[in-house]
């Protein structure tokens, strides 16, 4: 049943690690020590399952090497080359950590774009990350499938989008576009329109906004749910994680509440295992996000569910 997860990849062999770790050093300079470091450790494992580690891992790796977070992003990232731009970038890139969506400068709805302009083959099965934060994480997945699927990164930090962007042209990938976007407001005008399936929703990490009287501007809102429950066609699927458990359970209750449209993939999939809890033990996407990556080397526990679409027979 694994192979009927759209969007499951496959897990990554130590090799492909030590790869990862040799395209870092070579991408940046700065790192080289670090990296050898790293590809001495990896060397020494008979197996790592490096990108669906076991919780804690990530951060006993961490603190063998003593590697700071974003190296362990430069490193988990290597494959997209992008490494020297991550060290020019943190010098000069100024990024404010969070925004209030509910300002009014957020509230007007995103119109949809032209899809023909942003996609190669806008009628391919869509991913839309919904805070793409960076936007590594999905250019890393539209890399492996640049024939495949299209993704869309929906992120409210206008900067980041057109860090993103500028990596996009750089890579010369034509499978993969981010929109400046209030997610909760925007998504269904921009998805109504896509002429492909949509097959995955991603919402990883989002904002905490820990205070009761700020649990309103969190991106998941009931508006949000229905949309993605709407457009997700049969068999799609919504990934949801936090590295906070209460953020994780808040997601976790607008999707487990419709059973009869909605199932855990557990159910599906007897190989992905879950805890006593019903979280996933592992990541299925075969990459952590940037959050995910700092969360983990401190040693925080990542909450995951993936849900599929009922495809009624
Ligand atoms: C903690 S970061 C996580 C980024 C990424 N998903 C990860 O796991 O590394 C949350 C991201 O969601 C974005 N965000 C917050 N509210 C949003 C909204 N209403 N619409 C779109 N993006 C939003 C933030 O700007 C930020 O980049």
């Amino acid at each position: 049943m694994a192979s009927s997860l759209c969007f499951q990849l496959h897990t990554c062999s130590q090799l492909r690690c030590i790869a990862a770790a040799k395209a870092a050093a070579a991408a940046a300079p700065s790192s080289v020590a670090t990296a050898n470091r790293t590809l001495s450790l990896l060397v020494k494992r008979p197996f790592l399952h490096s990108f669906c580690l076991p919780s804690g891992s990530s951060a006993e790796l961490c603190e063998r090497q003593q590697l700071r977070s974003p190296e362990l992003v430069a490193l988990e990232y290597a494959d997209l080359n992008l490494s020297h731009k991550i060290f020019e970038d943190s010098g000069h890139v100024r990024i404010r950590q969070h925004v209030n969506p509910l300002s009014s400068s957020f509230s007007v709805p995103t119109p949809a774009p032209n899809w023909d302009e942003v996609f190669k083959d806008p009628t391919l099965p869509l991913m839309v990350d919904i805070g793409s934060g960076s936007g590594r994480f999905l250019l890393w997945l539209a890399k492996k499938h640049l024939d495949s699927r299209n993704f869309l990164g929906l992120e409210i930090r206008q900067k980041l989008v057109k860090r993103a962007d500028v990596w996009v042209k750089e890579l010369g990938f034509n499978n993969v576009h981010f929109m400046f976007a209030n997610a909760t407001i925007s998504f269904k005008q921009i998805i109504s329109s896509y002429p492909g399936p949509l097959m995955l929703v991603s919402i990883l990490c989002p904002d905490p906004h820990f205070k009761k009287r700020h649990h309103k501007r969190r991106v998941l809102q009931k508006p949000l749910v229905d949309s993605i429950i709407d457009s997700l066609k049969p068999g799609g699927q919504v990934f949801i994680q936090s590295d906070v458990l209460e953020v994780a359970v808040d997601m976790r209750l607008w999707f487990d509440s419709v059973p009869n449209v909605l199932k855990h993939v557990d159910v599906l999939d007897q190989s992905l295992l879950c805890d006593k809890d019903g979280w996933l033990l592992n990541n299925p996407m075969g990459i952590r996000t940037e959050r995910e990556i700092h969360a983990e080397s401190e040693g925080a526990n990542i909450y995951r569910r993936m849900y599929q679409k009922y495809v009624c027979i």
